[in-house]
């Protein structure tokens, strides 16, 4: 009978749901295990993905996020395996299905329910884990109905073998869709000083329906680290030189605000990451800050945010450059 039917799916809904929100509790600061795959900045070793994770797990953050696609064989994912081997318990593992990558460094989208259930298989396999906590959708497959999709992670969060499920790169609509078929916990999208194109429609939506919003970005790519030069050349090995951001006056108006927002950290005395990282941390609707890193140290400096408490004055006067700055050219490719 049709209306039973519907009866049961909602209260298994109910349950997952109660069982999801259970057991998804995200701290604050996570490790982005992208730039760990080398595929920003050529030449992170292996050595140096292991040392940079173990970093982040003895400064306690131990929310690791990777994907499948976080190399083109899963270097991310392996590196990650290495590094938490004896340590599983210690760790919250997301990762992310739904793009591969073809010969000759081309990502593919493929949000089909066979390909979805391969490749967290495989990234399991890689991980060296029986279950991921949490699973995120990579992007929407706009080939197919994402109904689609989601009915692979629903499968996948039923047989528990993920945790929680999560939508990276979605609207509110991709949402709404998802969550009518799987229960949608977390979402994951950039967002940082300059970039905040979340902030009027997709973080409300998120704040009410109890969904996390986990920000990846928070350092721009690293120009909110303040690291990059006047005159920076980025190889064409490192794909940042795709992005607007990074490019001609658009790059140099950048780091004019990279320079505001030192003397504030320096007034503060402050290193100029943990005053950006701690900016985001307590911005309204953001659960978890989403930070790459390329070694132990990056993850040592980054790890002092946790301690970095903000005045109402110094929030005013970052969010007053903000404004000044103005909207950026932001995450458009070239
Ligand atoms: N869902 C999605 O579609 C999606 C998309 C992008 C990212 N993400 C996730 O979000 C995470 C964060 O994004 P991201 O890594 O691309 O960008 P990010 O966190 O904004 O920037 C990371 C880069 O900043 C630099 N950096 C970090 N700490 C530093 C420090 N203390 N001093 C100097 N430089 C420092 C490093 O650059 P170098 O490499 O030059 O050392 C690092 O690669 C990713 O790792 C990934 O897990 C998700």
């Amino acid at each position: 009978m049709p209306r039973k039917q519907n009866n049961n799916l909602v209260t298994q809904l109910v349950d997952n749901e109660a069982r999801v929100k259970k057991q998804l509790t995200l701290p604050g600061l996570a490790l982005g295990c992208w730039p760990l795959a080398g595929m920003t900045r050529a030449g992170v070793t292996r050595q140096a993905a292991i040392e940079t994770v173990a970093a982040a797990i003895d400064h306690g953050i131990t929310h690791l996020d990777t994907a499948y696609c976080y190399g083109e064989n899963g270097e991310s994912e392996r590196a990650i395996a290495q590094a938490i081997k004896g340590r599983q318990n210690e760790v919250t593992i997301a990762s992310k299905c739904g793009i591969h990558w073809q010969t000759g460094k081309k990502q593919t989208v493929d949000g089909r329910p066979d390909t979805i259930i391969r490749e967290v298989k495989e990234s399991l396999v890689r991980l060296e884990l029986d279950r991921l906590d949490l699973l995120y959708l990579h992007t929407p497959d706009t080939n197919i109905p994402i109904q689609e999709s989601a009915g692979a992670l629903r499968r996948l969060l039923d047989e528990g073998i993920v945790g929680a499920v999560g939508l990276s790169n979605g609207n509110v609509e991709e949402c709404r869709l998802f969550a009518e078929i799987c229960p949608l916990s977390a979402c994951q999208r950039h967002f940082n000083m300059l970039q905040q194109e979340i902030r009027p429609v997709l973080l409300p939506y998120c704040q009410s329906k109890r969904i996390a919003m986990v920000a990846y970005w928070p350092l721009m790519k690293g120009l909110l680290t303040g690291r990059m030069k006047r005159d920076q050349v980025f190889p064409r090995t490192d794909s940042r030189h795709k992005y607007l951001m990074f490019r001609g006056e658009e790059f140099q108006k950048n780091l004019d605000f990279v320079d505001t927002i030192r003397s504030l950290a320096t007034q503060q005395n402050l290193s100029l990451v943990s005053l950006v990282l701690a900016w985001t941390m307590v911005q309204k609707g953001i659960t978890t800050v989403l930070f790459g890193a390329t070694s132990a140290k990056q993850v040592a400096t980054n790890a002092q945010a946790l301690a970095c408490h903000l005045e109402d004055g110094s929030i005013f006067a970052i969010n007053e450059a903000i404004q000044q700055r103005g909207p950026i050219l932001g995450s458009r490719k070239v």
